[in-house]
């Protein structure tokens, strides 16, 4: 008799739970994949269940993007918790749609370590749907970072579905996927953005995150044109080639920067103020040291873009004189850039003499400006200064007719010629929302505790400025943050895997 009541109420239990499948969007259904196989550049064959265009909100408004991916190797990592990794292929703000894992990035490489893969689509300023007659614009900001981070409570809500720990979320992405990342990191739930996800539908879940990896992020957006303009304007009348009413501007925004560096309080590793004045200095520490690295791993440096060496007249440069310094063997490339400037083919590394003694800071940008000609000015805010045409940024901070806005006093000042114009409130609000240096010390968000940024040192598509204060500002806040400016890197992302993941195994100890 008992029995037979167990029986029953079990029946009940199994039916109504599948109903609660059916009904309820955002379940995710183990049993609902397929198989795949990924071939990887050293031959091995990965295999893995493929769960695809999974819906990550209740309210979809753009299902072309709204859906993400999960990729489960048939073999998970040996270890008592196996990791998320969380991919972005967001580039230029632009929308992304959920992709297929590559064996040329993390993603390969995760499945590979026996890591699950999650990559999720998001709207950008570039997504549109059709609504009576109309197009209307669905990626503006911050809808693609409201996307990701649904995309991150859809991870937790279904913890126990979903192989791997919601916990050990690492998310990953690249230049505007790279900021986009900083963000994910910074704003772990966040109330600011609790009222937007709510009308999205999204999980009723936590999204803060493990660890954010962060390639080249282009963020701090509202600062980004000053920051440029005060570290490159040494190039104004040089490589850069400026004229006249671009100098003014250029003038203009640098005169800003100092106030808000200034305003940062960073701290050093000593605990010694970093301020305007002492800002250049503290840079060429990160330069200096991605040269050393470079020169113990076999790179030449040449002696033409402002790097000094230890003159040793005895040494093995066969006497004085500051010429290049090659280092010790052959740096092999990873296959996704050119690491050094050529490998050497003599090993003529020596630890001793083969170090940078000094940096002319003026003379490396104005290498890095020759080599990819810099931004005009504002470099981000540019729309109706002094060109018509919108960036990336004016556009992902645009309307939803598609209408690319200001998003700076400073720019829409001078687009209006009109010196008390101000942003409006939802301008503001917006703005503030796409900035991770606004949560980092905020007391309000869950912000990650592990972080891997990286800017190549011959990046120039922001200022060094970006990616050094965002790393500072965490590691001030105690985060544990892994950051360095790789050796003739341009704007790039996943590369030196090794270093990324064997940074990852670290973390997870
Ligand atoms: C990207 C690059 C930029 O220079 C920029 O301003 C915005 C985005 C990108 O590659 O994603």
């Amino acid at each position: 008799m008992n029995k037979k009541i167990t029986m029953a109420a079990l029946i009940v239990g199994a039916t109504s739970s599948m109903a609660m499948a059916q009904s309820d969007p955002l379940r995710f259904d183990p049993e609902n994949f397929t198989r795949q196989t990924l071939f990887m550049p050293d031959g091995e064959e990965v295999t893995y269940k493929a769960y695809e265009g999974l819906q990550y909100v209740k309210n979809v408004e753009d299902s072309t993007y709204q859906t993400l991916n999960i990729y489960v190797p048939e073999h998970l990592a040996d270890i008592p918790r196996v990791p998320i990794l969380m991919r972005t292929y967001v580039g230029g703000y632009m929308a992304s749609t959920a992709k297929s894992p590559s064996p040329s990035d993390a993603t390969g490489r995760a499945l590979k370590e026996g890591y699950v893969v999650c990559i999720p689509g998001s709207r950008g300023s570039n997504s549109t749907i059709e609504c009576d007659g109309k197009t209307i614009y669905t990626g503006t900001a911050p809808n693609g970072l409201l996307d990701l981070k649904a995309a991150v409570r859809y991870l937790r809500y279904n913890d126990s579905l979903i192989p791997g720990e919601s916990e050990l979320i690492f998310t990953d992405g690249t230049s505007a996927g790279g900021a986009i990342s900083s963000l994910l990191g910074a704003t772990g739930n966040a109330p600011e953005y609790e009222p937007y996800l709510k009308r999205m539908g999204a999980a009723d879940a936590r999204d803060d995150v493990f660890a954010a990896i962060c390639y080249c992020p282009i963020t701090d957006l509202n600062h980004a044109d000053m920051e440029y303009e005060w570290l490159y304007g040494c190039t104004n009348t040089g490589v850069r080639h400026l004229n006249e009413q671009q100098i003014v501007i250029s003038e203009e925004l640098s005169a800003q920067c100092p106030d808000y560096i200034n305003s940062l309080g960073l701290k050093d590793k000593a605990g010694n103020l970093i301020t305007a004045d002492n800002y250049k200095e503290f840079l060429k520490t990160f330069l200096i040291q991605s040269a050393h690295r470079a020169l113990q791993e076999g790179c030449e440096i040449p002696d033409t873009i402002g790097f000094k060496f230890y003159q040793d007249k005895s040494g093995p440069m066969g006497g004085p004189g500051n010429g290049p310094r090659r280092g010790m063997g052959l740096r092999t490339d990873d296959g996704r850039g050119a690491p050094s400037f050529g490998p050497g083919n003599a090993p003529r590394f020596n630890k001793t003499s083969d170090y940078v003694t000094a940096l002319d800071l003026d003379k490396y940008l104005s290498f890095v400006a020759s080599v990819t000609p810099l931004k005009t000015p504002p470099a981000f805010d540019q729309m109706g200064v002094l060109i018509p045409t919108p960036s990336p940024e004016n556009k992902v901070f645009g309307n939803k007719a598609g209408e690319a806005a200001n998003f700076t006093e400073f720019s829409l000042r001078h687009r209006l010629n009109d010196a008390s114009a101000k942003l409006d409130k939802d301008m503001v609000k917006r703005v503030y929302l796409m900035n991770p240096m606004n949560f980092i010390d905020n007391g309000k968000s869950t912000v990650a505790q592990n972080w891997f940024i990286r800017h190549g040192a011959k990046d120039r598509d922001t200022s060094f400025l970006v990616p050094i204060n965002l790393a500072v500002k965490l590691e001030n806040t105690g985060k544990n943050v892994d950051f360095f400016l790789p050796w003739n890197r341009p704007h790039s992302g996943d590369y030196n895997l090794d270093d990324l993941f064997n940074w990852i195994v670290r973390t997870l100890k």
